[in-house]
Order: C-alpha cells, then sequence, then structure tokens
C-alpha cells in the first residue's frame, strides 16, 4: 500500500485512536512509522502517555514507532509570521500596519487553520524519507482540497504576470538605456518567486496526495456520521482523490443471549440501530467497511491499542513513494 495513510472523519469519531492503532500495527510489522497527530485535545500524547511534540520522537514500549503533535496555533502562526516577513519587504511601513490588521482576521477564520495544518503536513511528507509509514490523523477537507487545484490557476496568473512585467521592465530599461539590448530582471523578482513557490508546493502535495497517499474515514453508526462520511467522500472525489476504505468505530456490544434485563434490551436495540446504519453503509458507499470496532468501557490506549490495532482489516505493507 502506499506509504501515507490518512484518517478522516469528524471531530471525536476516533481518527486519533484508530491512527494510533495502525501506526503500532505497521511498527509491529516491521515499518519504521511515524504518526502525526493536529489535534491538542486528544492526541498521541494521551494515546501513549507520553508528551510529543513538533518533532518525531520514538515511542516507549513500541519498536519502530516515532509520533509528533503539530498544534495548529502555532502554525498558523508561523503562516503569519511567514507572510509579513515577505511582505515588509515589499511595501511602505505604514502599509504593513493596514496589512497586518487584515492578515490577523484573515487568519482567525477556521480556513486559515485548516490550510496552515496542511502546509506542515505537506512539509513532513516531504521530509518523510526515514519512514516507511507515515500515519495522519485527520484528512485534507473542502477549503484545504480546493487549494490543490491552485498549481493550474496560478500557472497562468504567473505566466501573465510574467509577461506583464517583462513588458514593463523592457519599456523602462528602453527609456533608459535607449536601443541597446536590455537586461532580463525577472529572476529576482519576490512576487514572481513567491507565487513560484506555492505553485511547486501545491504541485507536490497533489502528486504526493494522489500517487503515494490512501485515505480513510472513520464514522460512528450514527446518522449524522453516516451522512458526513458521504459529503466528504464526495468532496474528495471532486479532487480526483478516492476513499479506500471506511472504519466504524464506537459501535455498541452485544449482550449475552441468555440476558433479558433493561441493560440487555436496551442493548439489543441499539445494536440493531447500528446495524441498519452499517447495512446502509454497505449498500450505498463506494469504500468498503475495513473495520468494525466496538465501543470500550474505557479510553483506548496500551493494550487496548493492540486488541483495535487487530480489529483493523487494512494492510500494513508499504511501497516506496513515486512521488516524493
Ligand atoms: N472504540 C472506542 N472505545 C472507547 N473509547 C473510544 C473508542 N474510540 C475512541 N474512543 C475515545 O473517544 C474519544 C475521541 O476519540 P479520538 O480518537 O480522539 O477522536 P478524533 O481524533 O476523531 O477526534 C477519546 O477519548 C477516545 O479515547
Ligand atoms: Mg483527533
Amino acid at each position: 500500500m502506499e506509504p501515507f495513510v490518512f484518517f478522516g472523519g469528524k471531530g471525536g469519531v476516533g481518527k486519533t485512536t484508530v491512527s494510533c492503532a495502525y501506526g503500532v500495527k505497521c511498527a509491529r510489522s516491521g515499518l519504521e512509522t511515524l504518526v502525526v497527530s493536529t489535534d491538542p485535545a486528544h492526541s498521541v500524547t494521551d494515546v501513549f502517555d507520553q508528551p510529543f511534540g513538533d518533532d518525531p520522537e520514538s515511542v516507549d514500549g513500541v519498536d519502530n514507532l516515532d509520533a509528533m503533535e503539530i498544534d495548529p496555533d502555532t502554525e498558523v502562526n508561523r503562516h503569519l509570521e511567514e507572510i509579513r516577513n515577505d511582505l515588509s519587504e515589499q511595501v511602505s511601513a505604514a502599509m504593513v500596519n493596514e496589512i497586518n490588521q487584515q492578515l490577523e482576521m484573515a487568519h482567525r477564520t477556521p480556513g486559515a487553520y485548516e490550510s496552515a495544518l496542511f502546509d506542515r503536513f505537506v512539509e513532513v511528507m516531504r521530509e518523510a524519507d526515514p519512514y516507511d509509514r507515515v500515519v495522519f490523523d485527520t484528512s485534507p477537507t473542502g477549503s484545504t482540497l480546493r487549494l490543490l487545484g491552485l498549481p493550474e490557476f496560478l500557472e497562468g496568473w504567473i505566466d501573465r504576470l510574467m509577461h506583464k512585467r517583462r513588458k514593463s521592465i523592457d519599456l523602462f530599461e528602453k527609456a533608459a538605456i535607449g536601443n541597446k539590448e536590455p537586461r532580463r530582471v525577472m529572476d529576482g523578482d519576490p512576487v514572481l518567486a513567491r507565487l513560484q513557490g506555492r505553485k511547486e508546493f501545491f504541485e507536490f502535495a497533489g502528486g504526493a496526495l494522489r500517487e503515494d497517499a490512501a485515505f480513510f474515514f472513520v464514522l460512528n453508526p450514527d446518522q449524522l456520521s453516516v451522512n458526513e462520511t458521504r459529503r466528504a467522500i464526495a468532496e474528495m472525489r471532486e479532487q480526483d482523490l478516492s476513499v479506500r476504505g471506511l472504519v466504524a468505530n464506537r459501535l455498541t456490544p452485544e449482550p449475552d443471549p441468555d440476558e433479558n434485563g433493561r441493560g440487555a434490551r436496551y442493548l439489543r436495540a441499539r445494536v440493531a440501530t447500528e446495524a441498519e446504519r452499517l447495512q446502509q453503509v454497505r449498500e450505498t458507499f463506494d469504500p468498503p467497511l475495513v473495520a468494525e470496532i466496538t465501543t470500550r468501557t474505557a479510553e483506548v490506549r496500551g493494550d487496548l491499542l493492540d486488541e483495535v490495532a487487530e480489529e483493523l482489516d487494512i494492510e500494513t505493507d508499504a511501497r516506496e513513494p513515486t512521488f516524493v
């Protein structure tokens, strides 16, 4: 299977849990594995009961497994700083102030959060050399996926800008030096360089996601989660990305057949409702169900993680990346 594996889905469905379980599974099968988590509320740090930060560190007690935690707030700020630095070299001080205020506002939107995270993901993929497998506990959605169309869009834009700049530079030089051969001074143009850089970045991202990544969605057996998953699969399809499989998590366990108390009847009714939801998934979704994980009585960590890993019918073999 592809070297990069993403587990998407709504908040709380079990992405981090399943990512860690799959990471453990890959590591136990001998692959050098990295799990990347992004949600500070519940992350690799909680699952492995060990602090992780922005650099990969090895997970205690599991050979071949590293983990890291990306803090979205830090990434948004880093993004902001980068743009600020670029701009301050190009516009007047008065403008910088105005632009700063606009930037601050733009960066408080959910889209900015997602796209800053995505930038960091792409960097991690670029630097994934030491690993056979990298597992991400979230998947790009909506506004971020649309960014993958950016290279084509930017290409036309860059070409037009180049053309304009070239013309104005030519004119300027003609005026200054008469009819002598004008120099081409396009190379050092900071605006074009930045656009070109972003174009290459998203070209790489699109290539790596299409060639070297497999996507799974985690869902819970309720109508809201099923509907949400349907939307997410369609969003991916719009960008020519296919979803490899679905992980149903937090299924209600079946009571023993001879039990008939109130608790047992409640569980049986819930199991029936959930079975209907899962049947709907099997019949109407393209990607297959690759796991059905019951709700444990406590958070999934330690030995429970290995138990859940066993229940994932997802290959662990990893081929070399073709695009990176
Ligand atoms: N099968 C399960 N049984 C028991 N608890 C679970 C199970 N799956 C997830 N949880 C718990 O639910 C909470 C949310 O799971 P998490 O993996 O962080 O979701 P997400 O990453 O999608 O937000 C965590 O406290 C986790 O321990
Ligand atoms: Mg999470």
